[in-house]
């Protein structure tokens, strides 16, 4: 019997001896998201935009890869003259080029969308992202921030345009919370991917 003790001991210390090399899993989760820095309703001049802070968030709580729209041409820092490009944009249904590209998109099951919302609407430059990619079969998640229009019709429009997707309900949180409140933003982010069965 001591034998067998001492033998079963002897290989439980042999295989805590061989080091393991544990593979790491690539994300399979993906966030995606346009935000505006510079001057902003609401919370003054800001170097890192609300929608952004909010991503991020996401990006942590879902262990999860991030990729921001950062555009070719900027837009402009003052809040007035950034209303006027978004105004234009939108007259025109522009479609605003943004830097690189998402490496390896087919190892991605889960999308969240993330934007401002911009007269009521997604930015036209998510609109180039959304039209650039195949979402069919994949889960997309909406989110945004806002200064009282919560979602708008931003939802809507996204299961709308990405019909093979799956697509869940997003959260719209005001962007002064975004920017000032980390901790309740991800208690708000925490309790909503859980009601979407994201998150335990
Ligand atoms: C061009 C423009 C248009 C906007 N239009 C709306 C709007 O229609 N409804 C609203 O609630 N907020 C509107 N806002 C406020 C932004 O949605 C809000 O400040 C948001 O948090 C900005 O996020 P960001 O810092 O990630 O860009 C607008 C802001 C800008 C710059």
């Amino acid at each position: 019997m001591k034998k067998l003790i001492s033998l079963i001991l002897a290989a439980v210390l042999l295989c805590s001896a061989i080091p393991v090399f544990a593979e790491e899993t690539p994300a399979h989760v993906l966030v995606v998201y346009f935000s505006h820095a510079g001057e902003n309703y609401n919370v003054g001049v800001i170097e890192e935009g609300n929608t952004a802070k909010m991503g991020n968030i996401i990006a942590e709580q879902m262990n999860a890869d991030i990729f921001a729209l950062e555009p070719v041409v900027p837009y402009p820092e003052d809040y007035d003259a950034c209303l006027d490009v978004a105004t234009r944009e939108q007259q025109k249904k522009a479609r605003p080029e943004y830097e690189g590209e998402i490496e390896n998109w087919d190892q991605y099951d889960t999308v969240f969308i993330g934007y401002p919302i911009w007269w009521g609407s997604i930015p036209n430059i998510v609109y180039t992202f959304m039209e650039a990619y195949d979402f069919e079969g994949r889960t997309v998640i909406p989110f945004n921030t806002h200064e009282g229009s919560g979602q708008s019709h931003s939802q809507r429009d996204i299961e709308e345009l990405l019909t093979g997707a799956d697509v869940l309900q997003g959260l719209a949180i005001r962007g002064s919370k975004a920017q000032n409140d980390a901790e309740g933003t991800g208690e708000d982010v925490a309790d909503w991917l859980k009601r979407i069965g994201l998150a335990q």
